[in-house]
């Protein structure tokens, strides 16, 4: 397991689940952490299990799909932490329905926050990598990012653009030093997006996360930490020659 001992470490939607074990994984490999989060509550409660592991820890109250309140919370940010090296673009949310029917402000919300979040934030925090020549970054897609879904449609898009976001910006600045990939995680329990997905799926009869996990190889549902060891391992030295890449961390659930 790579030391990241002094590297600096931003994560967007920090608070809850997976961002939280990404948060929490980076601390304990020795980042200073910086949020931006919409959830201060919870951030707070977050930022106190980072220092009690011994690291710094810098909040900023944020909605990333607010380009003023981004470029303003990420320079606080920097100026209040120094420059950052690793960036994770995990804050996203889920909205379900068909597409033919869905509600327009749930698709709207959806690229608010899944994708224009990621381009708002990556243009606040990424400059100063590029200036510094070095730096990593890795972006929360899906592996509903591969293929499509009936019922989730408008996220399904949201997260085949961060692969395309993804590839892109690992072509740009690969010659300047830096890193950029993503993580595609399958089904992962214990989050809020998760509990609220269930509650969809209950509604309508469909399985639940329990039933579904049978058919899964590896047996059983992923777990916010699977997916906190992918982000640790690519924002890290030892994954130096990869970028661009999109890798699957879904027991097997998906492989294409
Ligand atoms: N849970 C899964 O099964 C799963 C599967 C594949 C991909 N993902 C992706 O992983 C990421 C994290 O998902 P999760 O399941 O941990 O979700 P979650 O709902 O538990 O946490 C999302 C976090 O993002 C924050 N957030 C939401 N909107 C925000 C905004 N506008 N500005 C700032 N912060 C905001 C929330 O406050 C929360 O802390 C998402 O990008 C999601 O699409 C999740």
């Amino acid at each position: 397991m790579a030391q990241m001992t002094g590297r600096t470490a931003v994560i967007t939607g920090a608070a809850h689940g997976i961002g939280r074990a990404i948060a929490l994984t980076l601390a304990q490999r020795g980042c200073d952490i910086g949020m931006l989060e919409l959830d201060m509550e919870a951030a707070q409660q977050v930022a106190a299990d980072i220092k009690a592991l011994g690291r710094k820890v810098t909040i900023q109250s944020c909605d990333v799909t607010k380009p003023d309140q981004v470029t303003f919370a990420s320079a606080a940010l920097l100026k209040a932490m120094g420059p950052c090296d690793i960036l994770v673009n995990n804050a996203g949310i889920c909205r379900m329905g068909d597409l033919l029917t869905m509600d327009e402000t749930d698709w709207r919300a959806l690229f608010a926050v899944n994708v224009d979040g990621v381009f708002h934030v990556t243009r606040a925090i990424v400059p100063q990598m590029v200036e510094r020549g070095t730096g990593a970054v890795v972006n929360l897609s899906s592996w509903m990012g591969k293929s499509g879904h009936p019922g989730y449609g408008a996220y399904c898009a949201t997260k085949f653009a961060i692969i395309a976001l993804t590839q892109t910006l690992a072509l740009e600045l690969g010659p300047k030093g830096v890193r950029v990939n993503a993580v595609a995680p399958g089904l992962i329990v214990n989050t809020v997006m998760r509990d609220e997905a269930e509650d969809y799926m209950q509604e309508r009869g469909l399985p639940m996360a329990a039933d579904r996990a049978q058919s899964i190889p590896l047996r059983r549902a992923g777990l916010p930490q699977d997916i906190a060891n992918t982000v640790a391992y690519l924002a890290s030295d030892e994954a130096s020659y990869m970028t661009g890449e999109v890798v699957n961390v879904t027991g097997g659930l998906w492989n294409g």
